[in-house]
This record gives structure tokens, sequence and C-alpha cells, in this order.
């Protein structure tokens, strides 16, 4: 009996491993999944992406600002600003939807379109230039090893979609949560000092109410869109016509000035603030949601965003003592990782 089991166990053993033999010959060690990634990192950070080579992802998602960039409004190929602020991309994976304000957005091929191919103002400026920018990349010998082992399978892997799927590959990577206040977290009491200690408490209190937009759990943090009262244009709830939100995918006017609620991983290095980058500072962050809203006292966006009709109720204005908001900023910057600056595989690969 004890044999014959033996028996069945090493037949069925053999054909399972007859089933692989054809991949353990055809592909080598190194898999393909891994060769998608490093593929993608290349691509990631390599300015031959932009039409006129001035420009790759990195430029607007530098892993030295957690992936953003340090400016109001990004900059785009041809020199011009873009309408937003560039997010950090850092753990975007665990977003619901991605951009600012577009909750139809839900996969980074799908993202990657807008900065390929938008026209006004352009980005990298793949539109009429495709065929092109594609070619630079197939005439290269480095890159046609890189297509080549990340797309085995493929003849002619350099069209746009495989372009897509290495870049979305390496953005799946870029992850990183090991902040003084995940080590905090994990157990290491003495990673946060007891400012940031009291900070996290007013963070999670119900005079600030901070942590029910924000969640400190990149996994958990339920897709919500939210106006703050930055602005306050009319008595529709407006917000500067070139951009209100989430309104211009619903045409809703509840909608108007609603945006994606923001990762505060990493936020101390991700200033300026908002969609459209015009709040300078983390102190001036902090004081809009003092007040409540926030005032615009004269030009074009004159008004006062603390009776913004959109504006949510859970943003009804407090008051903080001096240091209750060094204790606040201290927590913040708790939030603060670098550690993937040391992770090779997420840095440009091109600095040696
Ligand atoms: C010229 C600057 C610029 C370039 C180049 C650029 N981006 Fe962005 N990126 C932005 C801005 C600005 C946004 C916000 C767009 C919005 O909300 O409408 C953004 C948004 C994103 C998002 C969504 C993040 C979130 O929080 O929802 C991802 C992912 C992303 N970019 C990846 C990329 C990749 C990959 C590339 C290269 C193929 C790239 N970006 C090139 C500026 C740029
Ligand atoms: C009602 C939901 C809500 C609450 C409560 C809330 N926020 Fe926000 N927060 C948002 C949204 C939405 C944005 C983006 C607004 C925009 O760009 O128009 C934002 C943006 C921010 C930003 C800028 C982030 C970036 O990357 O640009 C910071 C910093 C911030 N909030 C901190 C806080 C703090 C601190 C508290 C508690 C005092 C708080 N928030 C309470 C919804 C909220």
């Amino acid at each position: 009996m004890k044999k014959q089991w033996r028996i069945l166990f090493f037949l069925v053993l053999i054909i399972f491993s007859s089933l692989f033999i054809d991949q353990l010959f055809s592909t080598p060690i190194n898999n393909s999944a891994d060769s998608k990634i490093n593929l993608g990192r290349y691509l990631f950070f390599d300015n031959k992406l932009s039409y006129n080579q001035t420009k790759s992802c990195a430029s607007c998602h530098d892993p030295q600002f957690a992936f953003s960039d340090g400016y109001r409004k990004s900059v785009g190929a041809d020199g011009e600003n873009l309408r937003r602020n560039a997010p950090s991309i850092l753990n975007a994976k665990f977003l619901k939807a991605l951009t600012w304000g577009d909750s139809s957005i839900h996969t980074f091929s799908q993202q990657m379109i807008f900065p390929l191919f938008n026209e006004h103002p352009k980005e990298l400026g793949w539109i009429n230039n495709e065929k092109e920018i594609i070619n630079r990349f197939k005439s290269d010998p480095f890159y046609q090893t890189l297509f080549s082992k990340a797309f085995p399978k493929e003849k002619n892997p350099f069209s746009t979609v495989f372009f897509q799927e290495a870049i979305a590959a390496f953005e799946n990577k870029i992850q990183s949560q090991n902040s003084p206040y995940d080590q905090y977290l994990k157990g290491n009491k003495k990673a946060m000092n007891e400012k940031a200690i009291n900070g996290l408490a007013l963070f999670n209190s119900e005079k600030l109410g901070c942590y029910k937009c924000h969640f400190l759990n990149v996994s958990q943090q339920p897709l919500m869109y939210v106006n703050t009262g930055l602005y306050n244009l009319d008595d529709f709830g407006s917000y500067p016509a070139s951009d209100q939100g989430l309104y211009e995918l619903t045409k809703n006017t509840n909608d108007k000035g609603k945006f994606r609620v923001p990762s505060l991983r990493n936020v101390l290095v991700t200033a300026p603030y908002a969609h459209d980058g015009s709040v300078e500072t983390i102190q001036q962050m902090i004081y809009i949601y003092q007040r409540g809203g926030r005032l615009i006292e004269a030009k074009e966006n004159k008004g006062d965003g603390r009776s913004n009709k959109n504006k949510s109720t859970l943003i009804k204005g407090f008051t903080l003592t001096d240091k209750e908001q060094i204790e606040l900023i201290e927590f913040l910057a708790a939030l603060t990782d670098t550690s993937y600056l040391r992770n090779i595989q997420l840095i440009n690969p091109f600095n040696k």
C-alpha cells in the first residue's frame, strides 16, 4: 500500500514538472517579471522618453522628493506649466483611483496615457512623435537587450503598450513604509519623540479630525473626494475655472472643488501643497484648516473658502496653540521615510 502511494506520488511529480520543463529551458534564470521591472526603471528615468529628450517620468516624480518634484505646478517637456502639482507616487499602487480629480482612472497603464500623449501642454510629447521616440529605443543595442529579456515571447516588443507595461511594473515596486511612525507602530517606542507622539494624538483627535480623511495606513485609504475650502469664487462653490476637480468628470455642481484626499506620507518633502501647489508651506496648510477654509483677499481668485457651499462639514476650523502646532508638524515629520533612497532598485539607474 505504502509503495503504491510512493509510485503515485512520483508519477504526479513527473507529470507536473513536465508541464514546466518547456519554460525551464526557454527562459533565462532571471525571470521576465524582474526584467520587466528593470526595463521599466530605465525607461522611467530616461530623458529619451520625451520628444525633445529633456524630460522623463522622474523629472516630475523624483525619488529625492518622494517621487514628486518640488514645483507648484510641474513643467512639461515644452517648458509650459501643467495645471496641477505632481503628487508623490510612492505607494501609489495602493490608491483606489489615480490623479487628483478623476475617479475613472484605475491603472498605471491607463494613467500613463496622460503624461505620454497630453497635448496642451505637452508632458512627454508622444503625440505625433510616437514612432520616432519608439525607434530611438529600438535602435539602441542596450534597450534591445532589455526589451527582449522583459518580453521574451514578443517578436516586436517595441510598441507603446509594452512601454506602458514595463513602466507600470516598475511603479508597482515604488513602495516604502519605513518611517519613524511605522517603526513606532511596530513597537519601537523610541522611534518618535514626545512631541511627535502628542502630534499623533492631535491628528487623531476630534478637535482636528485629520484622521477622518487622511488614513495613515496607505492600503486602507478609502477613495474620498473633498472640497476643503481653498477657494470660493461665487455662490455655486466654484474653484478657478481652470480646475474644478471631480466636477469635470461628473458635471455635478456639488462636485466643484472636490479633490481626492492625498496621502500625507513624506508630506514634509512634497511641498508646495494642494492640487495646484498654491499652498507654500505646511504651516500655511495647517492655518487654512484652523481657519476652516482659505481667505483670498485680492485678485482674480478673491473669495472666502470658509463659506464655499461644497466644503466638507468636517472642515469646521479649530484653535491650536503654538505648542500644539509644533507637535502636529513634528508628527507629520515622523511620516518621512527616506529608506527607499538606499534601495538601488528604486533609484536612478543612470547615476553610477
Ligand atoms: C511634466 C511633469 C510630469 C511628467 C513628465 C510625468 N508626470 Fe506623472 N504626474 C504629474 C502631475 C502634475 C500629476 C497629477 C495629474 C492630475 O492630477 O491630473 C501626475 C500624476 C501621476 C500619477 C498619479 C498619482 C496619484 O497620486 O494619483 C502617476 C501614477 C504618475 N503621474 C506617473 C507618471 C509616469 C509613469 C510618468 C512617465 C511616463 C509620469 N508620471 C510623467 C506630472 C508629471
Ligand atoms: C474632510 C477631509 C479632510 C480633513 C478633515 C483634512 N484633510 Fe487634509 N486634505 C484633504 C484634501 C481633499 C486635500 C487636497 C485638497 C486640494 O488639493 O484641493 C488635503 C490636503 C492636505 C495637505 C496637502 C497634501 C499635499 O500633498 O498637497 C495636507 C498637508 C493636509 N491636507 C493635512 C491635513 C491635516 C494636518 C488635517 C487635520 C488638521 C487635515 N489635513 C484634515 C482632506 C482633508
